[in-house]
């Protein structure tokens, strides 16, 4: 059974590869065609969909072990999410946009920029720590967790639900079934 770290490095190396593809455009302003932007904000759908999946996980399972295990877990914690939370509101103005938008590619790179930064921050900032402080059992418990918490978490960003685990846990579930019809009513998600 994969562990927490496994499980989450795998979804940041998937969203890595999604900003670097988007990164090389091409963007409206270097001259895409109809048929590039379509796929260019399909692609951006697509992020959108991954990303809110892994933070909301994240914070339904990983904050709270962070939390409850590190001294300095608070504190990480607090910064993180706040992280998370300002880029659901970026992903949510972008989700709103078209590919030819002069606004979206403003908003696209500075997500970029932003995921980055908080990949980073996680992984070189909180993951050493908590590897450090949490047996293997309760690492593999949680990266079942959120291995199976894909299955129903949420796919848009909903930047109006709080951080914390539990408003996810009672807002998630309603939210991704209002995600998934919206999936299915626009063609996303598959
Ligand atoms: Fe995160
Ligand atoms: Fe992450």
């Amino acid at each position: 059974m994969a562990d927490v770290f496994t499980v989450l490095a795998q979804d940041h190396h998937e969203v890595r590869s999604m900003l670097a593809e988007l990164e090389k455009g091409p963007t409206r302003a270097a001259g895409a065609n109809q048929d590039q932007l379509a796929l260019r904000k399909k692609m951006t759908e697509q992020l959108i969909i991954e990303e809110s999946k892994h933070e909301a996980l994240e914070e339904m399972y990983f904050w709270p072990a962070v939390r409850e295990h590190l001294q300095s877990g608070a504190a990480l914690a607090d910064e993180a999410t706040g992280q998370e939370q300002a880029a659901k509101h970026v992903l949510a103005d972008l989700d709103k946009l078209g590919s030819g938008d002069a606004a979206f590619e403003k908003l696209l790179a500075k997500f970029i920029m932003d995921a980055r930064e908080h990949i980073e921050f996680e992984e070189s900032r909180v993951w050493p720590l908590l590897r450090a402080a949490l047996s293997a059992e309760t690492s593999a418990e949680l990266g079942a967790k959120i291995t199976e918490g894909k299955k129903t978490a949420p796919t848009r960003p909903h930047p109006h639900t709080p951080p914390s685990p539990g408003a996810l846990k009672t807002a998630g579930p309603v939210a991704a079934a209002a995600d998934k019809a919206r999936d299915a009513v626009t063609g996303r998600g598959d």
